[in-house]
């Protein structure tokens, strides 16, 4: 399983010693006539037993198509580099080779990376490092480099934007038995050094990304706002100055009822393949879901090592809906916004394991240093159009057939 969301630190140490802020002519691109346009890629995966889904990206001259691993809790996109690399791990399309594309440290990119108080840039032809740590101790450190991505836009167009992503020569992962068979990672979070934010700078799409991620494995993933329905979107304003696309405090219910779980900061993050909740939300959930299935046919299932909380029935189960009507539904409710709250269905929390038990998709943060932060990974994103608009600050959800990419 993989969290690969929130980069807990992000350390550069070159860097930085003139460095002016670009001017925002954001405001007056927005309503320039062209800039509605989007991308859209097919996504593969699925949260089990895959644990992880990706798109496929080409970049380079001539261009050569890289697995990236969608994720929404980073902000670089990195791929595994040819650079020379002292640690990698198998990529399916073979190392990515720089060009002379160096981006150096006074470029903004690379202070925006490092953040304010980390950016030294002592000589500006100095290369621009970075390190991104993930939440499951997984890692990335290498240099930032630029080459051209090649996008077919949904006015016909194809542009071929250079963009700034790492290259990674030495790469950590938490779980070698079950490494992420991707080239590296697309970073699609609110920071200025996501390949969002470039786009949008440079005038090409609206800052807002969005996925669908199907039940069934595989979905779609949208640059734009091109492939927005007309309704059925229940938005909620993301928090102001978090790293994260956070969306402030919810309580939970659960099968219809009101619990005493409440004031938890909610983060969206397609990064993770589970959800995790504070060690006390989690306590208090799991109790109530085994108290829930009091004098129901499902035995505890402590044989079963793929997650932490398993239950068997009577005879293995074959696929989740077999399993689903033991459980019942929960509901984040957002506490500072009316009528605002994302359903969690069982197939939301659940998963059906190659035993034939049914297991908990949602985990205990604070074992893994999540602390107060409650991630909503892949496994309840599932089903749903998830869209991060960047432009409004504000993120939206709708139930969605996620099998089928849709027409702009
Ligand atoms: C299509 O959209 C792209 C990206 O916004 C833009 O660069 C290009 O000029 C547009 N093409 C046309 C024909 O409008
Ligand atoms: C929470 O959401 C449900 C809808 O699923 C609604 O019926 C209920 O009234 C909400 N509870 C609170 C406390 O807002």
């Amino acid at each position: 399983m993989y969290l690969k969301a929130l980069v807990l630190y992000l350390l550069i140490w070159i860097a930085a010693a003139a460095y002016q802020p670009q001017p925002r002519i954001n405001k007056q691109l927005k309503s320039a006539k062209g800039f509605g346009s989007s991308v859209i890629f097919p996504i593969t995966g699925n949260v089990y037993p895959k644990g992880y889904y990706h798109v496929t990206i080409n970049i380079g001259q001539p261009p050569k198509p890289y697995f990236l691993d969608i994720d929404t809790g980073s902000d670089l996109t990195w791929l595994q580099c040819d650079a020379p690399c002292t640690k990698c791990t198998p990529a399916p399309h073979g190392l990515y080779k720089p060009q002379r594309n160096l981006i150096t440290c006074q470029d903004p990119i690379c202070a925006s990376l490092h953040g304010p108080g980390n950016y030294h840039c002592p000589a500006p032809q100095e290369q621009c490092d970075y390190q991104v740590d993930y939440a499951d101790e997984g890692s990335s450190m290498g240099v930032l480099v630029k080459d051209a991505f090649p996008f077919k836009f949904t006015n016909g167009s194809v542009v071929a934007p250079k963009l700034a992503f790492g290259c990674g020569y030495n790469q950590e992962v938490q779980d070698s038995a079950h490494l992420p068979y991707t080239d590296g990672v697309l970073g699609l979070g609110i920071g200025k050094s996501s390949i969002l934010a470039q786009l949008r700078d440079m005038g090409l799409t609206q800052n807002v990304v969005g996925h669908c991620l199907s039940g069934q494995g595989g979905g779609f993933l949208f640059f734009g706002d091109d492939f927005l329905p007309d309704s059925g979107i229940v938005w909620k304003p993301m928090l102001s100055r978090s790293k994260y696309y956070s969306l402030g405090t919810s309580e939970i219910q659960f099968g219809g009822q009101a619990t005493n779980i409440k004031g938890l900061p909610i983060v969206f993050d397609s990064g993770s393949t589970y959800t995790y909740f504070t060690s006390q939300a989690y306590n208090a959930v799991v109790s109530l879901i085994k108290r829930d299935l009091n004098g129901k046919q499902l035995k505890d299932a402590t044989d079963d090592k793929s997650l932490p909380v398993c239950w068997k029935g009577s005879k293995p189960f074959k696929s989740i809906r077999d399993a689903v009507s033991y459980f019942k539904p929960l509901v984040l409710n957002f506490t500072d916004a009316k009528n605002v709250h994302f359903q969690l269905r069982p197939e939301s929390y659940l998963i059906v394991t190659v035993h034939g038990n049914v297991c908990l998709g949602i985990l205990d943060g604070g074992e893994v240093g999540l602390g107060n932060i409650n991630v909503i990974g892949d496994i309840s994103l599932q089903d749903k159009l998830v869209i991060y608009d960047n432009e409004r600050q504000q993120i939206g959800w709708a139930p969605a057939n996620c099998n089928r990419l849709p027409k702009s």
